[in-house]
């Protein structure tokens, strides 16, 4: 049981100035899967996830990830654990921001006076990264000059320069037109495919598509769990969603 939890927490807590916004949650993260954080505006989803990823500091509770509690540590030591949230990307090259993220995970700090040699050397592995992403065409592009959609798949690259195990999204599919939101699903389920993925997601038929496990959060607690069939039909779910005005 304990094996297959790779991303536990219990009790996590926050509050700004009094506001709980996240309020004794309990997660576990299965290893191998596809897991989504939903729940209506204001839930506390953004909250738990930059809880998670160690943006935020909680106010009380522990986070345990593959076994060793993580609370508190910084978010550079969790990706050497194996725990990467994607990446905001840089306005570079696509091809020097995934060789960038590359030389991250050699495990040293930028030291940027030697890094052009360095970096070079990691070209092969980054028009891999790129071609896994669909992007193959675009390594000379400026990052900055890519449709929106592409530069989510960009992230996703950056990340996976880093081999996690485990990969947090946020919003992945947020602002997307159809044909992007597409092929950024596409993409989330061909990189899940040996790594354990926990997602925030406001579109459910994405979150339909990929999710193995959704936890729902409502006013900063856990509403419901389980799989997509079960949540949607929660009568506390609909009403969660319904209240806050979504349909
Ligand atoms: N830094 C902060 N200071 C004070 N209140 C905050 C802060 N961050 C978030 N909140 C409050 O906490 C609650 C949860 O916010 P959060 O952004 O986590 O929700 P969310 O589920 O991500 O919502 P959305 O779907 O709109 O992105 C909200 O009421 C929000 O106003
Ligand atoms: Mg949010």
């Amino acid at each position: 049981m304990a094996d297959e939890i790779i991303l536990q927490t219990r009790g996590l807590t926050k509050e700004f100035k009094g506001f709980v916004a996240v309020n004794g949650v309990d997660l576990d993260v299965r290893r191998g899967t596809i897991h989504a954080l939903i729940g209506p505006n204001g839930a506390g989803k953004t909250t738990c996830f930059n809880l998670l990823t160690h943006f935020l500091t909680p106010t009380s509770g522990q986070i345990v990830f593959n076994g060793r509690e993580i609370t508190g540590s910084p978010p550079a030591a969790i990706a050497r654990m194996g725990m990467v949230r994607s990446f905001q990307i840089s306005a570079t090259f696509l091809l020097e921001n995934v060789r960038i993220a590359l030389h991250g995970k050699r495990g040293r700090s930028f030291d940027f006076w030697r890094s052009a040699r360095t970096l070079s050397a990691l070209d092969n592995r980054a028009e891999e990264l790129l071609e896994a992403v669909g992007l193959a065409g675009f390594a000379t592009t400026l990052a900055v000059e890519l449709p929106y959609g592409r530069k989510r798949a960009l992230e996703i690259a950056t990340t996976l320069a880093l081999d996690p195990e485990m990969m947090l999204l946020d919003e992945p599919t947020a602002g997307m037109a159809h044909d992007d939101v597409e092929r950024i699903t596409a993409l989330i389920k061909k990189v899940a495919a040996n790594r354990t993925v926990l997602m925030v997601e406001h579109n459910l038929s994405v979150v339909s598509t990929l999710s193995d496990h959704i936890t729902v959060l409502a006013r900063g607690e856990i509403l419901a769990q389980g799989d997509y069939a079960a949540v949607s039909k929660h009568p506390d779910v609909i009403q969660a969603y319904l209240g806050a005005g979504h349909a």
